[in-house]
């Protein structure tokens, strides 16, 4: 049963006292807000509303968006409930070691590799593609052998690698700066947005928006392996647009909303926990949400769905509109937007690492704090050079799905986590609670497995395929050397 032992909510709490451990509490709930919007409004709105509304959803992407806030605004109550509850780095790790034992625990923290660490890689190439057309623009066209990695006709990412590196350093430097260069970066991208709904609804034409939902049909981009695995089970025919296409669309554009949750992750270094972070996450995620259903919609009222291109559909659509200054100044901003995300994905990534390890279920000396910076600077530093790894030599842009369906799992998990903690410790504190308890709980789970099951078979075994190492991991070093596994042995030596 010890794969089941359950690390208590107090003892979580007293970890983060301990000295040389210990995170600075320095974030008001702006500065969660302003976090949470920071790492949400990224590729997703600058990059895949073009991809998607051009090969699954039409101009009914903005109901693709629509859906996708509403799965996370399930699983973001359930979220608020545990971080004000357990307000300790380490986000669904953490929860999941309270209530569902550290096996499940370890799984989950491993599964969270997959959204943060690789998402940060995803974001980052997907980043180095607007820094490279911006530079073009310019006049300086770097050749493709260091501006893309090997199968996409280069042999380094060398901008990627750089973004990931220059990003580090600043984490490794510490809170305060993050969050301050945050916050103006946010700024930027938010007017960026705006500006685009703005100036965008001027040039938007009736006609582009019939059909709103086009007639379904079969196209290479749901074939084979990239069919979606319900349509497989149920021996549907895949198809792009109607509403199948909708709803497989809604897998897709999730990943525009990753990193609400991530908000989370920071509670530690929260001054009020439990009254901010349920603003921190909801906040942040009702704000992206009004903000992607806006811009979907001008986007695909200024241009065809089928003329929308597949980079850049922002600024492209200004392009097509005559107004190239509007799309430079786009491009602008979401190079300078696209920083942050990597950024917090980062951030959040080495505090997983740390709860992780200061759990023994990873080498401890990877959660030591500096002494001057006060950050977890060895697990940051090492994330940063592998994740500058994978996006300066693997070509990843195929792999954001995979982002998304570990990113599912963790808010189903943490969704039915949220049900065994009101059973198994009911007079815990709880600042903020989930309402309707268990029903939110269980539609959020349901909505989860809905859009996974709209993920596509390759995906899925992708998926399998990265859980079974984190098995061999655990079983290998985290079972042996788990910090609870070590104490309870402890206590019962004579
Ligand atoms: N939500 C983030 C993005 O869209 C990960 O890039």
């Amino acid at each position: 049963m010890s794969l089941f032992r359950t690390k208590s909510v107090e003892q979580s709490i007293q970890d983060t006292e301990e000295p040389g451990h210990r995170l600075r509490r320095d974030l008001s709930a702006l500065d969660l807000v302003i976090f949470g919007v920071g790492v949400i409004i990224g590729t997703g709105i600058f990059v895949l509303t073009g991809q998607v509304a051009k090969d699954k959803a039409g101009p009914a992407v903005a109901i693709s968006f629509i859906l996708a806030a509403v799965v996370c605004g399930l699983a973001a109550l359930c979220y608020a409930e545990f971080a004000s509850t357990v307000p300790v780095a380490g986000s669904a790790y953490t929860f999941s070691y309270a209530t569902l034992g550290e096996f499940p625990a370890w799984i989950i923290g491993w599964d969270l590799i997959l959204e943060l660490a690789l998402g940060a890689a995803v974001v980052s190439v997907g980043w180095a593609g607007y820094a490279a057309s911006l530079l073009d623009d310019m006049g300086i066209t770097l050749p493709a052998s260091i501006s893309n990695p090997p199968g996409e006709g280069g042999t380094v990412n060398i901008p990627a690698i750089l973004l990931v590196l220059a990003v580090t350093a600043v984490l490794v430097l510490g809170i305060k700066i993050t969050s301050r260069v945050n916050a103006a970066v946010v700024a930027i991208k938010v007017s960026i947005v705006l500006l685009v709904i703005i100036a965008g609804l001027f040039f938007i034409k009736a006609d582009n928006y019939t059909p709103f939902i086009p007639p379904s049909q079969s196209t290479p981009s749901v074939e084979g392996m990239h069919a979606p695995l319900m349509q497989v089970l149920f021996g549907i025919t895949p198809v792009s647009f109607g509403w199948l296409g909708i709803f497989a669309a809604v897998a897709l554009v999730f990943f525009a909303y990753i990193g609400f949750d991530i908000v989370a992750t920071a509670a530690e270094e929260s001054r009020r926990p439990q009254r901010d972070m349920p603003i921190g996450l909801i906040g942040s995620l009702a704000i992206t949400a009004t903000l992607y259903a806006a811009v979907s919609l001008v986007v695909v009222g200024m241009q065809n769905y089928k003329q929308l291109s597949t980079d850049a559909p922002l600024a492209d659509a200004f392009k097509a509109a005559g107004r190239s200054g509007f799309a430079t100044v786009i491009s602008i901003g979401a190079v300078v937007g696209l920083t942050t995300v990597v950024l917090i994905l980062l951030l959040g990534q080495s505090r997983v690492f740390f709860a992780m390890s200061r759990d023994g279920l990873m080498p401890p000396w990877l959660s030591a704090v500096h002494p001057r910076f006060g950050t977890p600077y060895r697990s940051t530093i090492i994330m940063g050079v592998i994740v500058a790894a994978l996006a300066g030599f693997i070509p990843l842009s195929k792999l954001a799905e995979l982002v998304n369906i570990g990113t599912l799992f963790a808010f189903v998990v943490v969704s039915v986590g949220v049900v065994i903690l009101r059973r198994t410790r009911p007079e815990l504190p709880r600042a903020f609670r989930t309402p309707m308890v268990p029903l939110t709980p269980i539609l959020s789970v349901l909505a989860c497995l809905f859009v996974m099951l709209n993920l596509p078979v390759d995906t899925w075994l992708r998926f399998l395929a990265w859980m079974a190492v984190g098995v061999l991991i655990y079983f290998g070093y985290g079972r042996r050397h788990s910090r609870l596994g070590l104490d309870r042995a402890g206590a019962k030596a004579p």
